[in-house]
Order: C-alpha cells, then sequence, then structure tokens
C-alpha cells in the first residue's frame, strides 16, 4: 500500500501540522525503535545499528536513595505446600556473592548489545543480585534439573527482542551442562531452533514483535517504518508452529510505540502516528489490547502445553527522554518502596492483566494451562541491569543511544530463567 503522504500535503491546508506529523512518523519515531528492530541473533552487530531506544516517561526517580540491602543470602528448599502459596512476582533483591553463573568467554550466545563487560562497563556490582519472593526462596536455575524436566520436549519464546534476550539468557545458563545444535530449517535468523541432543530437548525462539500478522504498509520500500497490523488476524509464522511445543513463553509491548496502521475485519480501523486522511488515530493501547486478545485465542485454539504470559518489562531512562541525553547509570537495585512506577509501562502491563484473567478462564474450561510470569515489579526495581551506553563501542558520536531497555547478560534477566523453572516446577 503506498502512502499518499505528500499528496496530503499539497491538498490540505494544514500543512504545518501535516508535515509534523509526517517528521514524526518518517523520522524521530522510526530511530526509537531501531534497536528493537533487529531480529538477527548475530554475535557481531555493528555499534551503529545501536541507535535508538524508545520515548520514556520520565520516571522522576532521581530523587530517590538508595540505601544499603542487608538480607540474608541463605537458600532454602521451597516445600510442596510453600510453592502452592507463594507468590514469585512479590519480593525484594537481595545480593548473591555466587553470582554471575556464566560470563562472555564461557557462553557464545550473548549478542553484541547486551555483552557489557565487552564494551566496558566499570562495575560488576550489578551482577550480584537475585530476586528473593517475600513469602519462600527462589532457587538459583539448576541447568540439570531444567534439562531433565525438559527431556524429550520443547519449548518456544515468541516476541520481540526483549524475548530473545531471554532465551539468549537460557542458553547461557544451560550452556555450563550443553551447548544446543542449530537446527533452524531456514536461514531465516528471525526463526531460530536449536536442539539439546543429549536431552533430545528443542528450543524454539520466534521473531513476532506484534504477535499478530503484520505487514509493511509499503512492501516495495525495504525502510518502510510503519507497519500495518491485522489486529484480528494470527501471525501464522508462530501460530502454525506451536501446536508441536510443550512450553511457550509469549511476550510483546515495545513495538507498539511505533507508527502503525490498524486494521480490523481486513480494513482501516485507524492508525497511530500516521499521516493517512481520514483516519481515526487510534491510541497504541487500543491496538495492543486486541493483538494481544487475538494471541491469546491463536494459544487456545492452537497449543496444548504450558503457556506463560511473560508482562512488560519496563525501561529505565533518567535525566531525559532516549532521544535527549537520556541514560541508566545506577549501580545498583532499588528497594521496592524507592520506585515510583508511572506511565506507559503500566498501562500495557494493566491491559496485560486484564486479558491474561479474561483468557485464563476461557483456558480453564477448556482445560489448557495459561499462566502469568509477572516480572514487571521485579524489573521496575533495577534500573542497573541495562546496557546504557555500554552496549556498543565506546565512541564520542552523539547519534549512539545508550540502551536502558534490555538487559544486560549476565544479569537481572537471567531471573526470569530461575522463575521459569520454578512455575515448571509448580505445575508438574
Ligand atoms: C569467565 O568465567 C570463567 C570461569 O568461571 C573464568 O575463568 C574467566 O576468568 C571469566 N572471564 C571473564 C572475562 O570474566
Ligand atoms: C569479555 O569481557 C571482557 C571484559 O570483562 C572483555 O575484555 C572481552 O573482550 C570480552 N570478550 C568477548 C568475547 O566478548
Ligand atoms: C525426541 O523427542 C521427540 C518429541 O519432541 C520424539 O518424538 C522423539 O521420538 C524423540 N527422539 C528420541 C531419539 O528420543
Ligand atoms: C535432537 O537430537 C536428538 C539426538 O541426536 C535426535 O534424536 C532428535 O531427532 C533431534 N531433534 C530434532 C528435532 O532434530
Ligand atoms: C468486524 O466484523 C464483526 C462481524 O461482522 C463485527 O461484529 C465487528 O464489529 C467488526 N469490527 C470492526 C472493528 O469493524
Ligand atoms: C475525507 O472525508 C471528507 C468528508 O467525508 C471528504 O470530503 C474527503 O474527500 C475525504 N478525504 C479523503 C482523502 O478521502
Ligand atoms: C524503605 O524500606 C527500608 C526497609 O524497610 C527502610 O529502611 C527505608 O527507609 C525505606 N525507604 C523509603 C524511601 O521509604
Amino acid at each position: 500500500m503506498e502512502l499518499p503522504l505528500f499528496a496530503v500535503l499539497q491538498r490540505t491546508p494544514r500543512v504545518i501540522l501535516t508535515l509534523s506529523l509526517i517528521l514524526f512518523s518518517l523520522t524521530i519515531v522510526p530511530a526509537l525503535y531501531s534497536l528493537l528492530a533487529n531480529p538477527i541473533l548475530t554475535l557481531s552487530v555493528s555499534s551503529s545499528e545501536t541507535n535508538g531506544p524508545p520515548p520514556s516517561d520520565d520516571m522522576h526517580l532521581s530523587h530517590l536513595n538508595s540505601s544499603p540491602v542487608a538480607t540474608s543470602t541463605s537458600r532454602t528448599q521451597i516445600r510442596d505446600e510453600n510453592e502452592q502459596r507463594c507468590d514469585l512476582f512479590k519480593g525484594e533483591w537481595i545480593p548473591n556473592e555466587e553470582a554471575p553463573y556464566y560470563n562472555n568467554t564461557t557462553c557464545w550466545a550473548i549478542q553484541e548489545h547486551q555483552n557489557c563487560m565487552k564494551f566496558g562497563r566499570p562495575d560488576t556490582g550489578f551482577l550480584r543480585w537475585r530476586w528473593k519472593p517475600d513469602d519462600c526462596d527462589l532457587p538459583i536455575f539448576d541447568p540439570r534439573e531444567f534439562l531433565e524436566m525438559v527431556r524429550g520436549k520443547s519449548m518456544g519464546f515468541v516476541g520481540d527482542s526483549i524475548s530473545r534476550n531471554q532465551a539468549q539468557s537460557l542458553i547461557c545458563l544451560l550452556s555450563r551442562v550443553e551447548y544446543p545444535e542449530d537446527i533452524s530449517s531456514s536461514p531465516d535468523k528471525a526463526f531460530k531452533v536449536w536442539n539439546y541432543t543429549s536431552y533430545n530437548f528443542t528450543l524454539h525462539a520466534m521473531w513476532s514483535p506484534f504477535l499478530v500478522k503484520t505487514t509493511k504498509a509499503d512492501p516495495t520500500d525495504p525502510d518502510c517504518n510503519l507497519f500495518s497490523l491485522y489486529l484480528d488476524e494470527y501471525d501464522t509464522t508462530w501460530t502454525s508452529q506451536i501446536n508441536q511445543l510443550d512450553y511457550l513463553v509469549i511476550s510483546s509491548g515495545h513495538w507498539f510505540y511505533r507508527p502503525v496502521i490498524f486494521y480490523e475485519n481486513e480494513t482501516i480501523s485507524g492508525c497511530q502516528y500516521c499521516a493517512l486522511p481520514n483516519t481515526t488515530q487510534l491510541p497504541l493501547y487500543y491496538g495492543y489490547r486486541k493483538a494481544l486478545r487475538t494471541s491469546l485465542r491463536a494459544i487456545l485454539e492452537n497449543f496444548k502445553g504450558l503457556a506463560i504470559l511473560r508482562s512488560f518489562s519496563p525501561q529505565h531512562f533518567e535525566g531525559g527522554p532516549w532521544d535527549k541525553g537520556g541514560d541508566c547509570v545506577r549501580t545498583r537495585p532499588y528497594r521496592r518502596n524507592e520506585t515510583i512506577p508511572e506511565g506507559a509501562d503500566l498501562k500495557i502491563h494493566d491491559i496485560q492483566l486484564e486479558e491474561f484473567r479474561a483468557a485464563e478462564e476461557e483456558m480453564k474450561k477448556k482445560g489448557l494451562k495459561l499462566r502469568l510470569m509477572d516480572t514487571t515489579q521485579a524489573m521496575l526495581l533495577r534500573p542497573d541491569g541495562h546496557p546504557g551506553r555500554y552496549g556498543h563501542l565506546q565512541t564520542a558520536e552523539l547519534s549512539l543511544r545508550n540502551d536502558c531497555i534490555h538487559w544486560c547478560l549476565p544479569g537481572p534477566i537471567d531471573s526470569w530463567n530461575d522463575i521459569l523453572l520454578q512455575m515448571m516446577k509448580t505445575e508438574k
């Protein structure tokens, strides 16, 4: 579909407004997300690709002080009766001198953008924390236990680059026992399949940042940054695969801040940051809710295993928005009472909770399992876990943005896999 942007310019008297919309949609917003846009699991990405995390709602955290955390690091086994009662997602970060459990020489799966130590991050304290739920202890990921549980099974991650971030963390955590064989059926880096041959366990990473059917608004333009989202249609690249999987971890969020056109019933129902004439401007939340609902329906219809919806992963820009020098330079977690969560993050999180609850009901009726991995609150407490300026080579080039969205590897995102294993154990 061609966008008649310049025709619009000639016809409308509101040239200034339209021009600013066009400039916004063509230049600023796409740059925000180019960082998230790279679906490629390469180990050698040039630093120039790291040019823009998304806009942030100023979180006004600078006034908060960071008091030292003094909690026991002792670990105990979770008893069965405790597992049932313990809310894994309410807790604090406590020191863990044993971490990290891998590094950039022992694990090849760390993507350049997240290889913070390689790019000279000077502090290492951020590596040495673990998540402590209030009512129980969360065991650190045990790679052997995990691989025994998934022997002869398969697991898929569906989502954007943060979903991939977790899959790479999992590969690194498992690397103490085994490295997988790449058995991807095509050279498409957006769809990777690995086989842990000693365990006959396959791991799939499936790229679908909007979760629903998506096309470029102008398919003839390779640089087109305007997407058409078919909010009521499945992205069959993953929905057609999931019937062969035993575990599925699905997540999304950040890409919905981009310029997009929403389609429903095969016709345009609205758009966001687009300069289409006579098209209703709809908020990202509108599209997000519908897209999530559609994906959960796809799971309901096609998947028989344990499905996990991982909640929104918050960003931590401070001192300005992402494109005005915003950065994340903290070196330690917040205590729970220090954070002021606000802004877009939590609205997406609210939608996830609501849609999860509705879908969970439906699933229950059919005897299917959908669970929520609600890590948003835990990650709000980790402003210290992002690459910041250490997601690329240290140059004077101002166009290189700070990445306060993805997570360093090793880093706090490793805890998502502690939680994942715990959730899998609870289901057994
Ligand atoms: C990585 O970990 C290995 C094994 O624990 C250790 O020998 C090595 O020094 C570490 N490398 C770096 C760069 O930290
Ligand atoms: C790993 O990190 C160290 C700094 O800790 C850095 O000197 C080295 O180049 C990195 N190696 C790789 C392979 O990323
Ligand atoms: C490996 O697991 C698959 C199921 O994921 C099963 O069909 C196959 O028979 C297994 N192969 C071996 C050698 O155990
Ligand atoms: C994974 O490796 C095992 C052992 O070699 C093999 O039996 C199995 O078929 C492989 N799985 C896939 C999906 O290729
Ligand atoms: C799409 O079509 C269905 C059934 O024809 C209708 O109920 C629904 O309101 C339509 N949705 C939109 C956004 O037009
Ligand atoms: C937009 O809608 C108005 C009123 O319905 C109509 O006169 C005009 O031609 C439409 N413009 C375009 C480009 O479709
Ligand atoms: C947060 O809680 C800790 C311990 O419960 C307390 O020492 C600290 O003063 C609190 N900080 C704020 C900002 O309330």
